[in-house]
């Protein structure tokens, strides 16, 4: 549906483009069917013709020799002193080479086998219900930046990041080898190259992050607050707690760690708001934040505070002066 989507947004041939992927107007049979074919066909097509030309690339041009530090590459010479290194020490390809990818793909092969027929795919889960109505869906781990990178960009770029980044990176990579083929090639001597692969890493790392937590959407599993956190068993802090729970104030606000990151973090509201002001901002709601004031009894209001009030810090001596001094 995603990659649907996305393809729609090409210009011109977008909405082509999203009929073929779908194989119709929305996901059904022949979806699956066109998937299957591409991925068991086409995709394996498209690798082995790569995997050709890589090879054919290798026997024309011969294989890069492990770089050395201080020995940069000059395009001119570089052709006679690889042969001359090839005569002196050089061992053909094939078969020499040859034999150990030959091993390590048999390896490869057979582990994968091995995997199949010993563990397997995972289990289905269980049929869809469509009663459920927070599906709170999210893509593997591998998407998972993906999905936060969507999730937290603003909508007026969109397209651009799905359908102009992917073509803009990929020609990128595909021109760096022509116009980037002299001087060194050791890493030690090549600080931007380390740098983009660690910022990307580090770039990656965090957008995972973010989508692990998506914190753009309320958290629907949040489970009712443990008494550690409350701190009362019985009382109006104690029932203020529970409907922090029952009343979904839990699924976007984090109490001591635990439930959602969709709004502020409270645990320690009530240092910074008075008790009006909490009332006034419960009540009234804010930016994505719902109004409460017809859905809450007064009463209610008043354990909610409670419990947020219950979690004040007692001040330490300096934030006393200074208070004293306001
Ligand atoms: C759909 C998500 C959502 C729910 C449900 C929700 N809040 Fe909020 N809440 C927010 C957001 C977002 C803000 C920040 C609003 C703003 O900045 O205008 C906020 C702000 C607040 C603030 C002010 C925080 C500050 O730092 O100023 C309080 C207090 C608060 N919420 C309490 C509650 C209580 C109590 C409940 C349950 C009765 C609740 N919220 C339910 C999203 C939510």
């Amino acid at each position: 549906m995603v990659a649907a989507e996305q393809a729609g947004r090409v210009p011109l041939v977008g909405d082509w483009l999203a009929r073929f992927i779908l194989g119709g107007n929305t996901i059904g049979g022949a979806t699956l069917s066109r998937f299957f074919a591409i991925h068991v066909f086409v995709l394996p097509g498209i690798m082995f013709g790569f995997i050709g030309l890589h090879l054919w690339l290798v026997l024309r041009h011969g294989i890069s020799e492990p770089p050395t530090a201080g020995k940069p590459v000059n395009p001119e010479t570089y052709r006679k002193e690889y042969d001359e290194l090839l005569k002196k020490s050089g061992r053909p390809f094939w078969p020499d080479l040859a034999w150990r990818d030959v091993i390590v793909c048999t390896g490869l092969i057979l582990t994968i086998a091995l995997l199949a027929h010993f563990i397997g795919p995972p289990a289905l889960d269980k049929p869809p219900d469509p009663s459920v109505l927070v599906a709170d869906p999210r893509p593997d781990w591998y998407l998972l930046w993906y999905f936060a990178l969507l999730a937290l960009i603003p909508v007026r770029i969109e397209g651009y990041v799905m359908i102009l980044m992917p073509v803009l990176l990929g020609m990128l990579l595909l021109i760096i080898p022509v116009l980037n083929h002299k001087g060194e090639r050791a890493a030690s001597r090549r600080p931007w190259a380390i740098a983009v692969v660690c910022l990307s890493v580090i770039m990656i790392g965090s957008l995972w992050i973010e989508g692990q937590q998506s914190p753009w959407s309320p958290n629907f599993q949040a489970l009712p607050l443990s008494e550690k956190v409350v701190g009362a068993t019985s009382g109006p802090v104690f029932q203020g707690a529970q409907l922090f729970h029952d009343k979904a104030c839990l699924n976007c606000h984090l109490i001591q760690g635990h439930g959602g990151r969709r709004g502020p973090d409270l645990t320690h509201i009530a240092d910074k708001l008075t008790h009006d002001n909490m009332v006034i901002r419960i009540v009234n709601g804010g930016n994505n934040m719902p109004a409460f004031g017809s859905s809450l009894k007064p009463q209610e209001l008043d354990a909610l505070v409670a419990f947020l009030e219950s979690r004040k810090r007692p001040l330490r001596p300096q934030d006393q002066s200074s208070t004293a001094r306001n």
